[in-house]
C-alpha cells in the first residue's frame, strides 16, 4: 500500500511518499526555519503563508522523486492535529482537494503519533541518499518519549492504535525550553541545535540546576528548569531580575555561555532519561524509541544509550524533525485499523491530544 503523507502543522512544509509504512520511496521538507529566524520563533500567520506558496509543489516533488504517478498512490494521509491552525489548514485543505479529486482514501492523523511512527521507517528507495535507518521495526510493547517544540510525553504502545500516555509535561515541552534557554544565551532559533553546538565547548557541571520534583515519576515541568537558568544568568553577571533580559546575552563570555548550554542540555535531558529508565524498569517493554525534534539531540541519545539496559536504535534526524514520511507511515498503520474518514468530515485540531485520537482503543 502506497501512501501520500502531507505535513504543515508548524513551520515544515512537506510531502512524501512511503509503502506499506516501512519503506521510503520520498521525503521533501520545505522548512521557514530562515524566515522565522530573525523573529525568534515562529509566527503565525507568516508560517501559514509560506506554506500555501509551497505545498502544491512540494506534493508534486514528493510524487515525481518517489517515480510514482497518481494511479499508484493508494491512500492520502494528511496531520490534521495538533499545531497551529492556519498552517494545518492548508495541509488539510490540499488533501481534501487531492483526495476528491483523485478520488483517494483519507487518513487524517495525529502529529506526535507521526513523530512516533518515525521509527517504523527501516527500508528505503535505492535511489534516496543513503540514511542511517534502524534496522528492524520496533516491537510490543514499545514505549515511546516523545519530545518536540510543543510536547514531552511517555507513552505505552501496547500495538498500533492502542496506547496510554503514561505521562507529559505539565507546562513547557522541553523543544520550548531548549529554545527559550538559547534565547538567554543569544543563540539563534531553533534553539535545540544551537545549544547542542554550543555545548560541545561547555562544562555541564559548571552550574547545578534543579530538577522538578512531581507528584508522577512520568510527568514533566520545565518552566522551573528555565527559569533556574535565568536566575543563574543573572546571578553569574551580577544583575538582578529587573535587568532588561534581551541585554543578557551580551553580559555572558563564550565561556560562560557554553556552560550555561552544557549545564541546561545535561540537566534537561537528563529529566527525560531518567524518566524513560523509571518506566522501563515498571514496564518491561519490548522496545524504547524516541520521537520528535529533540529526539535529533545527541545529548539524548548518549545517555539512554549508556542506561538503558535494553538496546535502542533511532530514527535518522531528518526523520525526527517534522516531515511527511512519518505521516505517511502512520497512514498505513491507520488503515490496518479503521476506515478512512470522509473527505467532508475532515478537520483540523490544533490542541487534541494523543491519547484522543480516532483508532486510539485505550
Ligand atoms: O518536532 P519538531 O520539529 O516540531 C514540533 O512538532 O514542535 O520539534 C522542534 C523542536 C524545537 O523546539 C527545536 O529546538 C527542537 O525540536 N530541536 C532540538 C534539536 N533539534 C531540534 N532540541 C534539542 N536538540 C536538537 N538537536
Ligand atoms: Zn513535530
Amino acid at each position: 500500500m502506497i501512501i501520500l503523507g502531507i505535513e504543515s502543522s508548524c513551520d515544515e512544509t512537506s510531502a512524501a511518499v512511503v509503502a506499506d509504512g516501512k519503506r521510503l520511496l520520498s521525503n521533501v521538507v520545505h522548512s521557514q526555519v530562515d524566515i522565522h529566524a530573525e523573529y525568534g520563533g515562529v509566527v503565525p500567520e507568516v508560517a501559514a503563508r509560506s506554506h500555501i506558496e509551497v505545498i502544491n509543489p512540494i506534493i508534486k516533488k514528493a510524487l515525481r522523486d518517489a517515480n510514482v504517478t497518481w494511479d499508484d498512490i493508494d491512500a492520502i494521509a494528511v496531520a490534521y492535529a495538533p499545531g497551529l491552525i492556519g498552517s494545518l489548514l492548508v495541509g488539510v485543505l490540499a488533501a481534501r482537494t487531492l483526495a476528491e479529486l483523485h478520488n483517494k482514501p483519507l487518513y487524517p492523523v495525529h502529529h506526535v503519533e507521526g513523530h512516533i511512527y518515525a521509527n517504523f521507517i527501516v527500508e528505503q528507495a535505492d535511489a534516496l541518499a543513503p540514511g542511517s535507518l534502524p534496522s528492524k521495526q520496533p516491537t510490543f510493547p514499545m514505549l515511546a518519549l516523545a519530545v518536540s517544540g510543543l510536547h514531552s510525553q511517555l507513552v505505552l504502545f501496547k500495538n498500533h492504535g492502542d496506547y496510554e500516555l503514561l505521562g507529559e509535561t505539565l507546562d513547557d515541552a522541553v523543544g520550548e525550553a531548549f529554545d527559550k534557554v538559547a534565547r538567554m544565551l543569544g543563540l539563534p532559533y531553533p534553539g535545540g541545535p544551537a545549544i547542542t553546538k554550543t555545548a560541545q565547548h561547555g562544562n555541564p557541571t559548571a552550574y547545578t540546576l534543579p530538577k522538578a520534583k512531581l507528584k508522577s515519576p512520568y510527568e514533566f515541568s520545565f518552566s522551573g528548569l528555565k527559569t533556574a537558568v535565568l536566575r543563574a544568568i543573572q546571578r553569574e553577571v551580577g544583575v538582578d531580575h529587573t535587568f532588561p533580559s534581551h541585554e543578557l546575552p551580551g553580559r555572558l563570555n563564550d565561556v560562560q555561555r557554553a556552560d550555561f548550554a552544557a549545564s541546561f542540555q545535561y540537566t534537561a535531558v537528563k529529566t527525560l532519561v531518567d524518566a524513560t529508565v523509571k518506566a522501563v524498569d515498571e514496564f518491561s517493554p519490548a522496545s524504547v524509541v524516541i520521537a520528535g525534534g529533540v529526539a535529533a539531540n545527541s545529548e539524548l541519545r548518549r545517555q539512554l544509550s549508556e542506561r538503558l539496559p535494553l538496546p535502542i536504535e533511532y530514527a535518522p534526524i531528518s526523520l525526527c524533525t517534522d516531515n511527511g514520511a512519518m505521516i505517511a507511515a502512520l497512514g498505513y498503520y491507520h488503515a490496518q485499523v479503521v476506515p478512512p474518514t470522509p473527505v467532508d468530515e475532515v478537520t483540523v485540531r490544533p490542541s487534541i491530544s494523543m491519547s484522543d485520537t480516532l483508532w486510539n482503543k485505550s
